[in-house]
């Protein structure tokens, strides 16, 4: 589809912008690729550093080293900074649970949250260095977690509240995390997701595990949860003791740590089965967040900003935490779904708070969408003066929809593209200095040297199709993926000579705007959610009855893509509903709820290359309903293999 509507930021919001005009940005962005030791000297004079850094990069492909000679304490500049400003008795974060009970944590507080927490752990064992598993909701202590593990200088792995107890214990193990954090049970959609139970499962076969913390989130009245003598400790008996003198210096006057110190692991899917664990370190990632903070949120004084992406997956990181906080933002948290108790809860938040900056996914969007414009209507959206996208491409319906229904015609929208790995967003537009085209990311950050080539490397021409690269190294990028050095290089730095490989396609039009439009690889994007094709086929072939088994996405309204999964089974199993259902709860089990495929199809036979390769790019054409194969099947072992999975199409 073309699309070729451009919508320019109003003067009242361009006048007000750190960057004004598209000429501005260009300077800037040109600035930060020519010199970036001056653009960087310049745009890291808010971050706290105990020693300042002296070289910008060093790199050596795939290791690089930013900020090299710096140490520093990144909770410094997320906390303790703003505690000598007016900052100090801001609101940092204004929870919104579930059940409607509200929160506020000014910087004051949080900081003497984060403090108690950073004690009670290093009076629990944990020193700098060692890993820490979070298994929590929505809720303020999973960023006290977050920014407490950083302050001793432990490496936080957050896993998402959905994942199963199995996927937890598979992360735990790779992390060999030695506490794990986590709480009685979260709210959704009224019903309770029972997190210390599966932390149970999991911790059962994770020897790593020293001691478990569990928040109290629910309440009397809730099915109690066991807790393991000497293993287990609740959240509030363990602050309520007295820390050790040692531990409680540490924290109130924490160490400063190299600017390449491990700060977070988080797991994400790759193109074979088993998940990245990708590394952040601490400054440049701060760096990182911190500017796209400031500039493509235009955060400041007075906006209350909500990022309704859970913590568990990168945006939480680094847009619900590190990076607002580091701005000194006033963040809103929200605990539950979109859709509970009714398909107006948002509008109602933001109403209710004068939310002035939201940032949401597409899949959402669509589905506000379908529930009607009505919902928006009932609430007053007009405190909103900017709005954001994430994770997947936004379709122009939902993105004018977006424009119109809830931003009023007058916010500014950024499509932000980024991903786990690249730590930070890297292609957006600037709120008040650029137009934005409905279905756009827009332009690259700044320090962000990114293009789209061909197969040889060499660069597409304007409006061409082809891979997105990024040509150098950038300060947010991740370092490895943990204790696996050579599948980071493989898969990130050895695609394509000497650039850094994303997975996605993606065109450049004639102005230079970029459009995503999705994985190229063997990953997929349901409803937001990354989702690796091999994961769910290696879920599935541990299923006794299962013998082979092709995952692919087709096209979908509502979630982006869907997930279709071909089985052929072992001989003497039965191909029925009462089986599909079998597999779903086995994909829940082994993955999570989220991961469950939208249809099963049951075949006798995969297609395949003489060399025994699943064709999937035929069968994503047979998930799709495409009548016939377009693509090439000269290599195809058996065509009769194609008729027999369209006769037998649902
Ligand atoms: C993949 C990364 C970091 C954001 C959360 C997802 C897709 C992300 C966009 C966008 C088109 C997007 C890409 C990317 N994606 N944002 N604005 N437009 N596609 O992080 O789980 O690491 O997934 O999400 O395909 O590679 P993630």
């Amino acid at each position: 589809m073309k699309e070729d509507r451009r919508f320019t930021p109003s003067a009242e919001f361009s006048k007000r912008a750190r960057v004004r005009s598209h000429a501005e940005y260009r300077t800037m962005h040109q600035l930060s690729l020519d010199e970036p030791e001056t653009f960087w000297r310049e745009h890291t004079t808010d971050l706290v550093f105990r020693t300042p850094w002296k070289t910008f990069l060093e790199w050596s492909l795939p290791k690089a080293r930013f900020f090299g000679g710096a140490t520093l304490n990144l909770t410094e500049t997320c906390l303790d900074r703003h505690l000598a400003t007016e900052a100090r008795t801001r609101a940092a974060i204004v929870f919104e649970g579930e059940p409607g009970d509200v929160r506020t944590l000014t910087y004051f507080e949080l900081h003497r949250e984060v403090v108690r927490l950073t004690a009670a752990l290093a009076d629990l064992g944990v020193v700098a260095g060692d890993r820490v598993a979070i298994y929590m909701g929505m809720v303020p202590e999973a960023a006290v977690a977050m920014l407490a593990c950083a302050r001793l200088g432990a490496t936080h792995s957050v896993v998402f509240g959905g994942f199963s107890s199995d996927a937890l214990r598979d992360r735990i193990n790779d992390s060999g995390a030695k506490v794990l954090l986590t709480q009685d049970g979260a709210w959704r959609r009224g019903n309770v997701v029972p997190l210390k139970k599966m932390a149970d499962d999991a911790v059962a076969q994770a020897p790593s595990i020293e001691k478990v913390v569990v928040l109290r989130r629910l309440g009397a009245g809730h099915t109690p949860v066991q807790m393991k003598e000497g293993k287990d400790i609740w959240w509030d008996d363990l602050l309520s003791r007295t820390a050790s003198e040692a531990s409680a210096k540490l924290a109130r006057t924490p160490p400063a740590f190299d600017a390449e110190h491990p700060l977070f692991i988080l797991y994400t899917s790759g193109s074979t089965g088993k998940p990245k664990g990708v590394l952040h370190t601490t400054a440049g990632y701060l760096a990182g967040v911190h500017i796209t903070s400031k500039f493509v949120f235009d955060l400041r004084e007075g906006d209350l900003y909500w990022c309704t992406a859970d913590v568990g997956w990168v945006t939480g990181h680094s847009y619900l935490v590190y990076g607002p906080l580091s701005c000194g933002a006033t963040v809103m948290m929200y605990e539950g779904a979109p859709n509970f108790p009714d398909w107006g809860r948002f509008w109602n938040i933001i109403e209710k708070h004068g939310v002035t900056i939201l940032y949401t996914a597409p899949t959402a969007i669509r589905a506000f969408i379908r529930a009607g414009d009505d919902w928006p209507a009932k609430s007053d959206l007009s405190s909103l003066r900017l709005l954001g996208s994430v994770g997947e491409p936004i379709n122009p319906e939902a993105w004018t929809w977006y424009h119109r229904v809830i931003g009023g015609g007058r916010c500014p929208i950024v499509d932000t593209w980024w991903q786990t790995e690249t730590g930070a967003i890297m292609l957006t537009t600037l709120p008040g200095a650029c137009y934005s085209k409905p279905g756009a990311t827009g332009l690259p950050s700044f320090g962000v040297d990114i293009a789209v080539v061909k197969d040889d490397g060499s660069e597409c021409s304007a409006n061409e199709g082809g891979k997105l690269v990024v040509k150098r190294p950038w300060p947010s990028m991740a370092r490895t993926l943990y204790k696996d050095d050579a599948r980071y290089a493989e898969s990130y730095w050895s695609q394509l000579p000497g650039v850094y490989f994303t997975g996605d396609g993606a065109r450049r039009d004639e102005d230079g705007y970029f459009w995503v439009t999705g994985r190229i690889d063997d990953v997929l994007n349901v409803a937001g959610h990354r989702i690796g094709t091999a994961e769910i086929e290696s879920a599935l072939v541990s299923h006794p009855a299962v013998a082979e088994a092709a995952a692919v996405g087709k096209p979908d309204d509502l979630k982006g893509q869907a997930l279709v999964v071909f089985v052929t089974l072992k001989a003497g199993q039965t191909a029925d509903k009462l089986l599909k259902e079998k597999l779903t709860e086995h994909i829940d089990r082994e993955i999570g709820k989220f991961a469950r495929p939208d249809s099963i199809r049951f075949t006798d036979a995969l297609p395949k290359t003489r060399s025994g390769k699943i064709m999937r790019r035929l069968l994503k054409e047979i998930a799709s309903g495409a009548a016939e194969t377009k693509g090439d099947t000269s290599t195809l072992e058996d065509l009769g293999v194609l008729a027999k999975l369209r006769a037998d199409e649902e």
